[in-house]
């Protein structure tokens, strides 16, 4: 199967085909992931939580990270996979300045990543800028940001007023403004998800507690198998629930996104 690159992404929108994400931290799964039909996988700071057994990703450093994608990365080699992978910068690795962001991401792309993932808005589109043009593909996140969930005052739904919702819409344009190639939304109401996935023409999102208007959807890989130390979100379904293994439940999701069975907006969003 041919390899997913940036183009691949642009021709799945052009076509009205959804993008399958799925996080992934280590070289197993990451075959599995692959094999199953993922498009695309993160290695997710969310390894703070379900590798390390952290309450946050504040604590992730850019060697977990590394470390994490190089594994993620020889799997899918090992296998001859078609997946391409994103891995986030960490919280700390790209805010001090242009120049520590692309050597974190340099640090990030030379581990295996194809991609890298920073969250914000606001000054978060310059240094985008500054990534894209030197030839780091970039993925945002806005919503939900957990790097900053202190200063949100916790892990709750974003964009609910219409100032917030505006707000979220001007970051949006400026991440895409600023080359980005995906975006993830995290935790926003379903509408304002949609309108911003109609905004943005070169840019597709992706969603997790975002609502089914997205281009693409993204789901911690331990809850969609129902492996979780705590409460699962509302966002999340177990596909392992009626499935008969770990590649036929991730298989499943990847159908259930492609023919947009998931997430279904009256359980799964706001
Ligand atoms: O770290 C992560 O797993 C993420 C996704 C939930 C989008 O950022
Ligand atoms: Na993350």
């Amino acid at each position: 199967p041919k390899k997913v690159s940036i183009q691949t992404f642009a021709d799945m929108r052009a076509r009205g085909e959804k993008i399958a994400m799925l996080t992934a931290y280590d070289a197993t799964f990451a075959a599995v992931a692959d094999a199953a039909g993922v498009d695309t996988l993160l290695v997710g700071d969310s390894l703070g939580m379900v590798c390390q057994g952290g309450n946050g990703t504040v604590g992730v450093s850019l060697d977990d990270m590394v470390y994490h994608t190089r594994c993620v990365a020889e799997g899918v080699r090992r296998t001859g996979g078609r997946t391409l992978i994103v891995a986030d910068l960490p919280f700390g690795s790209y805010q001090v300045s242009k120049e520590q962001a692309i050597a974190s991401a340099v640090a990030l792309m030379s581990a295996g990543a194809q991609m890298v993932k920073l969250e914000g808005g606001g000054w978060v589109a310059e240094t985008a800028r500054f990534l894209v043009e030197r030839g780091v593909p970039v993925c945002g996140h806005l919503g939900l940001t957990p790097q900053t969930v202190s200063s949100l005052g916790g892990f709750r739904v974003q964009g609910r007023t219409d100032e917030a919702a505006a707000c979220l819409r001007e970051d949006s344009a400026a991440l895409e403004a600023a080359g980005a190639t995906m975006l993830v939304l995290e935790m926003v109401p379903a509408a304002l998800a949609t309108a911003i996935t109609a905004d943005l023409l070169a840019c597709a999102t992706i969603g997790i507690g975002a609502g089914r208007g997205t281009a693409g959807q993204v789901l911690v890989m331990h809850d969609m198998l129902g492996v979780n130390l705590g409460r699962m979100a509302k966002f999340v379904r177990n596909f392992m629930d009626g499935s008969d293994g770990v590649k036929g439940a991730m298989e499943r999701y990847v159908r259930a996104v492609k023919d947009g069975s998931f997430p279904d907006d009256a359980k799964h969003a706001w």
